[in-house]
């Protein structure tokens, strides 16, 4: 293992960190500000819906993930996600449908914008540019566009905010105006907290980083930190290029936590990180404890990450933004740029000969045109 000091090593992460992916991670209060405002001058004039699908893959899918656990005991409408090439057979006329890319380009999201369209669903778009982009604007579909040059996974707010935002506006949604002030106030405190210049000693993002070094990290959430087990897992698989697992409370307690039962012989390949909440149900904590002795017998490595501030959105986020910044020093010590993706960009390129983006491509065209 490399010595864990190179994390106080400013000099070295910014010569590893190329594309200084930890930039995005430091200024996390700043880009959930800009993206609060995104939205406002937009004019939505759809009808109230009966379902709300947001389709995205990866990084553009995450929003819609969190905003599913957000919602949970805030909105009466239910909330799906749809990463997958088919919207599922309800989405119908009376679906709010977010269609969100950040590239405008990913096959998937276009086969199901394309879908939408067939199905007449109130269709807002979110992108960057490219395709979703342009059709958006040819068939005068209401359409976010968030700032260019960035990673998908770094554009979290921009994708997760305006929805809702949009949401609050048709009146699906309670005021966000507070949760959203105290969010950037406690990311403001939690960014300084696990900043590049805060040293290992004093610095939780740092100390996981090295703690997980080597393994599997499984990510454990639970109520609405399920999503955000989700994208602390996919982080460590993005920027780290390690591979992570997520599973969330009390469905752990019914399958994975058998698992555990001969820990000792696992011991060396995986880490697990509890998410933890000061206001935790009593029935989570003792699950959380009962399962961290179940997983301690075995000496796996274990860590815990506990949110901070009142609202849900802080909370969620303030932990987010932990697994960020964990997950870009991992790559550090790791010796990994955190940015490119270029096993993503390679499978992209060679889903070109199945012809099904052009396909679909072709499709909207015809439709753009009548
Ligand atoms: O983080 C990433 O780069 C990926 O997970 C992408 O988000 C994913 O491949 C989908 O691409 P896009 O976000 O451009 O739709």
């Amino acid at each position: 293992m490399p010595k864990p000091t190179i994390l106080d090593n400013i000099d070295e992460i910014k010569k590893i960190d190329k594309s200084n992916m930890l930039s995005f991670c430091a200024q996390a209060p700043k880009h959930y500000g800009n993206a609060a405002k995104l939205p406002r001058q937009f004019k939505i004039s759809y009808r109230k819906p009966e379902t709300i699908v947001v389709a995205g893959m990866g990084g553009s899918a995450i929003g819609g993930e969190l905003l599913k656990d957000w919602a949970r005991d805030r909105m009466t409408l239910p909330v799906n996600v749809c990463r997958e090439y088919h919207l599922p057979a309800y989405a119908n006329k009376n679906t709010l449908m977010f269609v969100t890319s950040y590239s405008g380009e990913t096959e998937e999201t276009l086969s199901v914008f394309l879908e939408a369209l067939k199905r007449k669903c109130m269709i807002i778009c979110i992108s960057s540019g490219g395709a979703l982009t342009e059709f958006a604007e040819k068939l005068s579909i209401p359409h976010v566009l968030v700032p260019r040059g960035m990673a998908p996974r770094a554009t979290l707010p921009y994708l997760f905010l305006p929805l809702l935002r949009i949401l609050e506006k048709m009146g699906l949604a309670p005021s966000v105006e507070a949760e959203l002030s105290e969010t950037v106030r406690v990311l403001k405190q939690v960014s300084l907290e696990n900043s590049l210049e805060r040293p290992l000693s004093d610095n939780l993002s740092k100390k996981l980083a090295s703690n997980v070094y080597g393994t599997v990290p499984t990510v454990y959430g639970f109520g609405f930190y399920r999503a955000v087990a989700q994208r602390l897992k996919t982080q460590f698989n993005e920027n780290s290029k390690n591979p992570a697992k997520w599973e969330s409370f009390s469905e752990l307690n019914h399958n994975e936590i058998v698992g555990w039962e001969r820990a000792k012989e696992f011991a060396k390949c995986f880490s697990v990180i509890f998410i933890r909440d000061a206001e935790e149900p009593n029935e989570i904590r003792e699950r959380i404890e009962f399962t961290k002795e179940i997983i301690s017998k075995g000496a796996v490595k274990l860590s815990e990450v506990w949110s901070s501030g009142k609202c849900n959105l802080a909370r969620m986020s303030s932990v987010v933004c932990i697994g960020d910044f964990t997950s870009v020093y991992l790559a550090v010590l790791r010796g990994i740029d955190p940015t490119p993706v270029r096993t993503i960009e390679l499978l992209k390129e060679r889903l070109k000969k199945t012809g099904v983006k052009d396909k679909t491509i072709r499709e909207l065209q015809k439709l753009a045109k009548t």
